[in-house]
């Protein structure tokens, strides 16, 4: 993913996910920067548009993967699985030996691909957070 796959992306986001006052572009341009060839997007043909997001890095200790979606009419051809393949990859190669991902609750489907992909819930763990920002 390059910053050219913004617009595409960030709407994709929306419509699945919902964005943050994080995913702005310069805040997303700032974030491909500093984890370069850890996020990849999934067009079916070159010219056409973008079916699949997914946006991930690392803090230099763990992996993370913020934003994962698939366009509805293009779900459970293996795409999200293939997106998360090149994502770990990157991540692995970076030397990250943990990936995490914050699922919101209210979205089952998502525990179900996760689960399903060999990932598992930590019921050791609870995150907290603070918000550094008035609007956040
Ligand atoms: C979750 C999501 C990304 C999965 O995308 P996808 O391209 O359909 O997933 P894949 O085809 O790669 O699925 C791989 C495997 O995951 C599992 N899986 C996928 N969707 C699933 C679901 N809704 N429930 C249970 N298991 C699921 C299946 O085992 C599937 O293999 P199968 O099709 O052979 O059964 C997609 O449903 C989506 O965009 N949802 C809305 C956004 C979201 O919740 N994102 C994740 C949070 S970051």
């Amino acid at each position: 993913m390059n910053l050219d796959h913004y617009d595409e992306a960030a709407q994709l986001w929306k419509e699945n996910l919902g964005l943050s006052p994080n995913d702005t572009k310069d805040s997303i341009s700032a974030y491909l920067k500093r984890n370069q060839n850890m996020s990849y997007i999934c067009k079916l043909d070159p010219e056409g548009g973008l079916v699949g997001a997914i946006l991930a890095g690392h803090d230099g200790r763990h992996g993370y993967i913020y934003h994962l979606a698939v366009k509805k009419d293009h779900r459970r051809k293996g795409i999200a699985k293939n997106l998360v393949i090149l994502s770990k990859e990157a991540l692995q190669i970076a030397g990250m030996l943990r990936i995490n991902i914050g699922l919101d609750r209210s979205s089952p489907e998502a525990a179900g691909f996760w689960l399903n992909s060999g990932w598992r819930k930590l019921e050791s763990l609870d995150f907290y957070s603070i918000s550094l920002k008035d609007s956040e």
